[in-house]
């Protein structure tokens, strides 16, 4: 499926944190393209809204406790039918020192950010395979190239996040699934206004900020022209790209030496 074009009018699709930022603008777009969106967060009354807009359901669900999951796919494809695109968006993302930070809210960056996208897929692949479609949308984050202060739960999740992406892809080459990968640079988000009260944080993103930070609207528009069109990674902003595809060198010369392994 990796260049054809692929269509959302009618989809199922679901999205994960779309009470805000990121996660709502892409529960908008997707609604705009046609898909019948399902949208998942905790914050009950935020998505119950949402989805009175664009014409979706809500499910409020915590991916903090990834054994809830199978019983909430089953209640999401209760109420809108199966799945045909599953958007793992939702991610936490304290910043403090590794140190200072408690041992619950490692565990839950492990789980809202890691293992939740990795048991959904899970959950969802089986009836995908069965149906002869589907696919699966990762958001990840430029941060899991590079190592930055103050992040670190966060950043090894995204890191552990993309590579199981790029890995899924590699499996999944010859089925009929499609995996998008979306690489994320800085976006005007709550998680980011957060993030700026912290001193180390707030440097970094001054010295940076000549790159600029992209609205969720832009971010979630490039994502489904990006989906339409089959791509299997999109990085934004796209002046990021080179960074991102010097760190894959070791994985194009791995898929070189592996090619036309069965
Ligand atoms: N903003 C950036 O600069 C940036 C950069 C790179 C990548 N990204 C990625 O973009 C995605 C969206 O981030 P954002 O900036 O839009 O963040 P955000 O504004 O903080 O929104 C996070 C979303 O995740 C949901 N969420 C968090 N914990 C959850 C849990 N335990 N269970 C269910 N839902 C949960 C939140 O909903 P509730 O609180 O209602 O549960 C919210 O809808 C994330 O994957 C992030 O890593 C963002």
């Amino acid at each position: 499926m990796g260049n054809s074009q692929v269509n959302l009018r009618d989809q199922h699709a679901v999205v994960t944190g779309a009470s805000r930022g990121v996660g709502a603008a892409l529960a908008r777009e997707f609604a705009a393209e046609g898909a019948r969106v399902t949208l998942l967060a905790r914050s009950q009354a935020a998505i119950d809204e949402l989805a009175r807009e664009i014409g979706g359901h809500a499910i409020s669900a915590d991916l903090a406790e990834p054994g809830e999951l199978p019983a909430t796919v089953k209640q999401i494809e209760h109420q809108g039918g199966p799945i045909d695109v599953l958007v793992n968006n939702a991610a936490l993302g304290h910043v403090a020192e590794f140190i200072n930070q408690s041992p619950e809210s490692v565990t839950a960056h492990v789980h809202t950010n890691l293992l939740a996208p990795m048991q959904l897929c899970k959950v969802v692949l089986p009836g995908m395979l069965d149906r002869g479609h589907g696919s699966l949308v990762t958001i990840s984050s430029l941060s899991s190239e590079i190592s930055i202060r103050n992040m670190s739960s966060y950043v090894a999740t995204k890191a552990g996040l993309t590579a199981f992406t790029l890995n899924l892809q590699r499996e999944l080459r010859r089925a009929p699934i499609h995996t998008m990968l979306v690489v994320l640079g800085e976006v005007d988000t709550d998680m980011v206004a957060e993030g700026r009260n912290d001193p180390v944080l707030a440097t970094i993103a001054d010295r940076i900020g000549s790159m600029g930070s992209m609205t969720p609207e832009h971010v979630a528009h490039k994502v489904v022209i990006g989906y339409r069109s089959g791509r299997s990674t999109l990085v934004l902003p796209p002046t990021a790209r080179p960074l991102f595809e010097l760190r894959q060198l070791p994985n194009r010369i791995f898929d070189v030496v592996t090619r036309n392994i069965p």
